[in-house]
């Protein structure tokens, strides 16, 4: 195996549409095999597309990643058709915000299962593989909003477990040269955010420091390094990628 990402077998949860397709592009614009995955088949069917058009060595597995028959048909389609998983992105996730006295118990449910149980099944399902070869990058989506954000119980808590998690990983895999390490986004701009209101897109960038939203490709280039031989000493980190957005007041 080369340096960077070169020839890498990356798995990508989520990656139909968003954050996950820019990160999935990224790392296959750097050499990675790559196994890009959603709930929705279309969107694989697209996602895979997309990036054979640009010489990417590609399949797509339509699964969902927030049950265990999912996430293992996942990692088995992986295999069948590259032989091995180097790099494990979890990046599903989904937001149902409400204030705490209105949220339901299956905004609750719904919420953890998809931004936290998927990443616990996901790291479940390839960790013997990865341990065996001894190489392998986890790369857990959380997000800024992990710090705590009104309306975001749910969202917050699972974010804030996904961290909590990656420690565990990054402690327990240490000495397979399995490392584990979290990125953690802001505002980004994907189709949920071009959903919002112009008005409201407006008002959110200027609360960045950088006074610009994120592009799934900024999140990208964070996965990359973290993903890449050139990160081995580095484990169970949280990196912000968020133009600033972590700091507090400034
Ligand atoms: N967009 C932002 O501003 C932002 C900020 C911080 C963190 N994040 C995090 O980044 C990640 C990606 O966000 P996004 O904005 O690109 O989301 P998105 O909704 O645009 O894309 C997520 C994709 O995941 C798929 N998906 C959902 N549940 C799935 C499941 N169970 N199995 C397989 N696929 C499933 C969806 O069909 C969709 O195509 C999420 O974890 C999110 O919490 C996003």
């Amino acid at each position: 195996m080369g340096s960077g990402v070169k020839d890498r077998v990356a798995i990508i949860t989520g990656s139909g549409q968003g954050i996950g397709a820019g990160i999935a592009r990224t790392l296959g614009a750097a050499g990675a095999r790559v196994v890009v995955n959603d709930l929705v088949a279309d969107k694989v069917e697209q996602a895979e597309a997309d990036m054979r058009a640009t010489g990417v060595d590609v399949v797509g597995v339509t699964a969902d990643v927030s049950v265990a028959e999912g996430a293992e048909a996942l990692v088995a389609g992986a295999v069948d058709a590259f032989g091995r998983v180097d790099i494990l992105v979890n990046n599903v996730g989904i937001a149902r915000d409400k204030y705490l006295s209105k949220m339901s118990e299956e905004d609750w449910d719904d919420v953890l299962r998809v931004n936290l149980k998927s990443q616990f099944l996901c790291c479940r399902a390839v960790s013997p593989l990865m341990m065996e070869q001894g190489h392998g990058r986890i790369v857990n989506v959380s997000s800024r909003a992990w710090l705590g954000g009104s309306g975001q119980a749910n969202y917050a808590a699972s974010k804030g477990a996904v961290v909590s998690l990656t420690r565990t990983l990054a402690l327990e895999m240490a000495r397979f040269g399995v490392t584990a390490n979290c990125v953690a986004p802001a505002l980004v701009d994907t189709p949920l955010f071009r959903g919002l209101k112009e008005e409201v897109q407006e008002r959110l960038a200027k609360t960045v420091p950088m006074g610009r939203v994120g592009t799934p490709e900024d999140i990208g280039n964070a996965v990359l390094f973290l993903a890449s031989d050139e990160s081995s000493y580095i484990t169970g980190q949280t990196l912000y990628v968020c133009g600033g957005r972590s700091l507090g007041a400034g």
